[in-house]
């Protein structure tokens, strides 16, 4: 009796405890909820944190835009961190650019001229690319426009409530509904391991080829009798405006290959640019070489007859029937035969994709950069085959959803630090496209969280053009306020005309940021942001011109094939020395004269853009000795022990890469994809 009421008594104060503290609760927040706005609104160091600057029609002048820059400078300086006074010491003496635009800008300061582009257009002299530009920029700046006033809104989502229907666990189409949709099996969901997609198909018989790109191959005779057909998983909604990426060309030539046997070519397309391709031609692969879930990339076939193939199975089966030998090593005929039906199934494993034909494997092929399974949303089959039906199963169940900032993680912590306002020691120039998400996920995960970014004596970037789709294009203005690390060049974006990207990122390293040197690479590249800068210092020593990277001395335009250029786009014949464009190092007078030969109309543009800068830095090379420093530590494929930046890292490879520097202090590569 007695305890329960002093039970009572001490619950019910606990409540009048409880009711108080809540009491002082709300009235924290209702503090808060009128005190923090104030706070953002007046401190001029909280630019990226105020996530809407640069985008809003809010037109209240910025505090900060009244400070003059020496006191700025005179106020910040004490905050350096000691650790890091080396930069102080070793920073470029020569002369640190002067920061002109008083603001920092989210959008690309490029300054284009309409009217110039037409001007000289007549002349014929690189009018190609020119026109490019300004088509480019005319239809970029009233999309960017329009996304900056809100005209653009993205339609409410279409239920996509109802899993079951959105994510099917299985296909089936008949050939004829196959047919009907134009040769492509839609995987709304895309693949997930250990999905399997089965075609059951009949080659048909060669034909005389007549397409050149096939029969230019084999000179002398003038036709040539080609049977052949395509199995593609392609992304159907990674990209639009670009050929959507074949994750997996499959290409089994029965006839009409140029080695005069059959052989199976599979590859990627990312970013349409092929990759290397694997050729099975019969043989198997070595055993010292990389395997694919244990299984090789190619296996053997016999490679010239046909009819031995039931003789060798029958001796086979006699022989274990006998029981004489253990393990009889059995060959196959090439799995593919005009007129003859033929079951293929292709899977989704670990490491990369299996291709069964009639219950055997035949072909693996490791999964390459860039991709995620998901990705793989359409598998195509064209050329000359019929084909009787094709079932996909083991699908993924749950929607990863398409929408692009699956891949964002919106946390304040991979948000950029603010602009400092003395000048940077070293700025870099990120080139990214605007579906690119992922990339710029990984970069901010990894190499972005280095300390001298995020003390701001070194700054990135990403510049990033308008993209063709305009839910790309909404979700990349959120992130671009979120993250404060974007900076959009307002031009529609396409191939050809990186080289302005590399202008932009010239301008906005020189004007914005004041930095005393200027690094480009790309969004697959991973920077050891130190390394890059002790060398840079370890050059300069003398406060010259630099030009840092990995150098192609004397090469040639590529005058053939897809890649071609053409005599109008580049008359010489060679090309100027020139760093890969995966990561190279400009001192800052040269990315400002670039600047400013451009906004003279004076630049020549040629569609690569690390061509154009070999070609721009030799002209400056003219009047003031520049030092061209190569090292092959700049990664222009994949990555080396000891590697400065290392190339065509997939989103994985670069927080692995990171993961390594940080916990094992090595620069070493992670050569898994
Ligand atoms: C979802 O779609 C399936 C197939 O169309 C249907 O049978 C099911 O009733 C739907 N579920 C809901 C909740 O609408
Ligand atoms: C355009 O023409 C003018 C006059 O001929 C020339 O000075 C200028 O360099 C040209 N600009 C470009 C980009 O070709
Ligand atoms: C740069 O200029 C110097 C002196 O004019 C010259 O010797 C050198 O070959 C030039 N370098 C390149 C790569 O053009």
């Amino acid at each position: 009796m007695k305890r329960g009421k002093l039970d009572t008594m001490v619950s019910r104060n606990r409540i009048r405890l409880l009711q108080f503290l809540m009491g002082l609760v709300f009235f924290y927040l209702l503090f808060m909820s009128f005190e923090i706005p104030l706070v953002y609104r007046t401190g001029y160091g909280s630019v990226p944190d105020d996530g809407t600057f640069g985008f809003t029609s809010d037109t209240l002048p910025r505090p900060f835009l009244l400070e003059s820059e020496e006191e700025m400078a005179d106020k910040d300086a004490p905050r350096r961190p000691s650790d890091d006074t080396f930069l102080v010491s070793h920073g470029s003496p020569h002369r640190t650019p002067e920061r002109r635009m008083r603001e920092f800008k989210k959008v690309s300061g490029l300054v284009f001229d309409e009217s110039t582009f037409d001007r000289n257009a007549s002349k014929g002299e690189f009018s190609e690319l020119h026109k490019a530009v300004k088509h480019a920029w005319v239809v970029g700046k009233k999309l960017w426009g329009d996304l900056e006033s809100g005209k653009i809104v993205l339609q409410p989502k279409t239920k996509t409530e109802n899993q079951s229907e959105t994510c099917p666990h299985s296909i089936t189409l008949s050939g004829s509904e196959f047919e009907a949709q134009s040769r492509i099996l839609e995987l709304p969901c895309g693949l997930t391991l250990w999905s399997h997609i089965t075609v059951v198909g009949t080659p048909r018989w060669a034909h005389l080829e007549d397409d050149p790109k096939i029969s230019i191959l084999r000179e002398g005779d003038d036709s040539v009798m080609v049977s052949q057909f395509m199995m593609e998983l392609q992304g159907l909604k990674t990209v639009d405006g670009e050929d959507p990426p074949r994750i997996l060309h499959f290409n089994p030539r029965l006839k009409g290959d140029w080695s005069g046997k059959p052989v199976i070519e599979q590859n990627t397309c990312y970013r349409m640019q092929w990759g290397t391709a694997l050729r099975c031609e019969g043989w198997k692969a070595r055993a010292d070489e990389e395997t694919v879930d244990g299984q090789v990339k190619c296996e053997k076939w016999i490679r010239d007859d046909d009819s031995h193939s039931e003789e060798s199975k029958v001796i086979w089966w006699l022989n274990r029937l006998i029981g004489r030998t253990k393990k009889v090593a059995i060959d196959w005929p090439y799995p593919f035969a005009e007129g003859r039906l033929f079951v293929l199934t292709v899977s989704a494993g670990l490491e990369g994709y299996h291709i069964n034909v009639d219950g055997r494997h035949v072909t693996s092929f490791p999964y390459r950069t860039g991709f995620v399974l998901e990705d793989a949303t359409g598998l195509s089959v064209n050329g000359d085959i019929d084909v009787h039906s094709i079932f996909a199963a083991s699908l993924p169940a749950t929607h990863p959803s398409f929408a692009p900032q699956k891949h964002i993680e919106m946390l304040t912590q991979w948000k950029a630090p603010s602009l400092p306002k003395k000048n940077v020691e070293l700025f870099i120039g990120v080139l990214s496209a605007g579906n690119h998400f992922a990339e710029r996920m990984a970069v901010r995960k990894s190499w972005m969280q280095h300390r001298l970014i995020r003390s701001s004596i070194v700054v990135a970037r990403f510049f990033v053009a308008m993209h063709g789709r305009k839910e790309v294009n909404i979700e990349l203005k959120k992130e671009a306020e979120y993250f404060g690390d974007i900076v959009i060049v307002p031009f529609m974006d396409n191939y050809d005309l990186v080289v302005l990207k590399t202008i932009a990122i010239c301008e906005y390293g020189v004007r914005t940021v004041a930095a005393n040197y200027i690094m480009k690479c790309d969004d697959d590249t991973f920077v050891r942001v130190d390394a890059v800068i002790d060398e840079a210092h370890k050059v300069q020593s003398d406060g010259g011109s630099l030009y840092v990277g990995n150098m192609n001395f004397h090469h040639k335009p590529l005058r053939h094939g897809k890649w071609a250029v053409t005599y109008e786009e580049w008359p010489e014949e060679d090309y100027p020395t020139y760093a890969n464009g995966p990561g190279y190092i400009l001192s800052s007078d040269i990315a400002e004269y670039i600047v400013s030969e451009f906004e003279k109309h004076r630049l020549r543009l040629f569609k690569m853009e690390d061509v154009s800068m070999g070609m721009w830095v030799e002209q400056f090379n003219r009047t003031k000795p520049v030092l061209y420093h190569h090292s092959l530590r700049f990664c222009q494929f994949g990555c080396i022990e000891d590697y400065l930046t290392s190339h065509y890292q997939s989103p994985r490879q670069m927080v692995c890469l990171w993961e390594k520097l940080m916990h094992q202090r090595r620069p070493q590569c992670c050569n898994m994809r």
